[in-house]
């Protein structure tokens, strides 16, 4: 889909659809909607007095303009409560709009900017909420279907502004969008691939891919260097799979002067997890594919800030392996060594995210990065704790953790922080080595992130789990059913947001 954003009177557009929108409670529309109002004979007032267009959120009413307007359809979108109007909703309306035109066959469509107006937001910000809404509720994931899906391909939005004064806010605004929503839609193809079209090998080439289009330096260690550095907690959880493991490395110099001013972002790759000799039930198990995603988020970020080039130092680090049972398999109660030296008792193998991650961060450290923050789909219990909604924040540091928090704010995916308190440690206590890789039933999401948290050395951390946000079991705004992208726009906004 392409997105532009030009001045103009919105009743003019020629396109096969328009798109305006109401607020909940208003009776006589003004600004766009106001105008295509006129335009129709007081057909969207009529509809209104009739009470069947409201302005309820997710509303979206179809007016045929037989001939009245240069477009044949105007699309009225509910917005919602005025109270409760923000970016949130601007990036719902958006994704929700452009989904229910594409299903009738809609190819082309114009837009007022939803918000911008008596909605009171930046400009700026509305122009990538709408950019981001429309690109990540159009996403299609369907190549391996052999047959296409009646609804043809959305080819163009774009968003009308009658005020000239807005125009290169909203224009700079979506250009941001469609850059993070990109980055996002990669990751969502990284993650909705299965295990066995998506190998760890697979994914080192999608980072090529990344570091080549946007001046980004790649580094791929194979086994035998793992060995070399010592990586023993990592190579346990491969020693299961024909697949060979990959640490990829990803660094992207947007401070040379400044090496201080850095940012490493660590993700969990477990590109299948059916968890080892500790093996999973078979319901469900399917959705192990998903446990890459955590490497796809920090791999996509890359692609976005590659292309956005903040003044900030990013290396990005996925440590990705296949945890498989088999006849070379780690057991439970097994002794691996990570790369700092610490002994670990594995004592059941399907806590192997926390595993990969211990060598990923002992390898930051080495190189000298002093702010991390690590993705995981790393527990189950993040459901329990926090449902689909809300990303788990853990970490070791204020500002870091506040950075972080805002980041997530600001790109509309909830981000909640979590205690780390020090009493929790001792579930992690192994009677013959240093740590055990499992703390019991009790705070799992917690135990999880501070077993992390012993291999980040000094360096302020934070650990996002997004073991119940990095899928989607329903379409719900921009969120498609099957991958979602999270959290590839909190990280590139903070890598922004971060640099100086
Ligand atoms: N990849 C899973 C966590 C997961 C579960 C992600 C469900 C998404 C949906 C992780 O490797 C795992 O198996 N965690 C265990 C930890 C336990 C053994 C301490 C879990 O959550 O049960
Ligand atoms: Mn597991
Ligand atoms: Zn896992």
């Amino acid at each position: 889909m392409r997105i532009a954003v030009e001045s103009g009177d919105i009743t003019a557009a020629r396109t096969d659809a328009i798109v305006v929108n109401l607020f909940e409670g208003v009776t006589s529309p003004g600004g766009g909607t106001g105008a295509v109002d006129r335009a129709l004979g007081g057909a969207i007032s009529d509809l209104i007095a009739d009470g069947e267009i409201r302005g309820k959120s997710g509303e979206m009413t179809l007016i045929h303009t037989l001939g009245r307007m240069a477009t044949r359809r105007v699309l009225v979108a509910g917005l919602g409560k005025a109270g409760e109007f923000d970016l949130d909703a601007v990036r719902n309306v958006s994704a929700r709009a452009a989904r229910f035109l594409r299903a009738r066959g809609v190819r082309t469509a114009a837009t007022i900017a939803h918000g911008a107006g008596i909605g009171g937001l930046e400009p700026r910000a509305c122009g990538r909420a709408i950019a981001e809404g429309a690109a990540l509720g159009l996403y299609r994931f369907d190549k391996y279907k052999s047959e296409d899906d009646p609804a043809p391909e959305f080819e163009s939005l774009s968003v009308v502004e009658f005020d000239p004064g807005r125009v290169d806010d909203l224009s700079a605004g979506a250009r941001e969008g469609e850059i993070v929503a990109g980055a996002a839609a990669l990751c969502r193809d990284l993650v909705n691939e299965p295990g066995n079209r998506l190998t760890p090998a697979d994914l080192a080439e999608a980072a090529l891919g990344v570091a080549r289009e946007a001046d980004i330096e790649l580094e791929v260690l194979g086994e035998d260097r793992m060995r070399e550095l010592g990586m023993g907690a990592l190579l346990g959880v491969a020693a299961g799979s024909r697949l060979p493991p990959r640490l990829i490395v990803m660094r992207y110099a947007g401070d040379p002067d400044d090496p201080g001013n850095s940012l490493g972002l660590l993700g969990k790759g477990i590109t299948f997890d059916s968890g080892g000799i500790s093996i999973k039930p078979a319901l469900r198990m399917g959705e192990m594919k998903t446990d890459m995603a955590g490497a796809a988020s920090v791999i996509a970020a890359m692609k976005a800030i590659g292309a956005l080039r903040p003044r900030i130092n990013v290396t990005a680090i996925a440590a990705v392996a296949e945890n498989m049972p088999g006849g070379g398999a780690q057991r439970p109660g097994d002794i691996a060594t990570a790369m700092n030296g610490k002994t670990i008792e594995v004592d059941n193998t399907d806590a192997e995210g926390r595993l990969v991650l211990a060598d990923a961060a002992c390898y930051a450290i080495s190189l000298g990065l002093g702010r991390l923050v690590d993705v995981a789909t790393l527990t189950g219990a993040m459901t329990v704790a926090l449902g689909t909604v809300a990303t788990g924040a853990f970490g070791n540091d204020r500002a870091l953790m506040d950075a972080v928090l805002a980041a997530g704010r600001g790109a509309g995916e909830r981000v909640w922080e979590m205690p780390t308190y020090k009493e929790y440690r001792r579930q992690l206590d192994s009677d013959v080595a240093d740590i055990r890789n499992i703390g019991g039933r009790a705070a799992g999401s917690i135990t999880g992130a501070m077993f992390i948290g012993e291999f980040v050395g000094d360096a302020a951390w934070v650990h996002l789990d997004i073991a119940a946000t990095a899928r989607s079991g329903s379409v719900r705004g921009w969120r498609v059913k099957g991958a979602t992208g999270v959290p590839v726009r909190t990280l590139v906004d903070l890598a922004v947001s971060l640099a100086r």
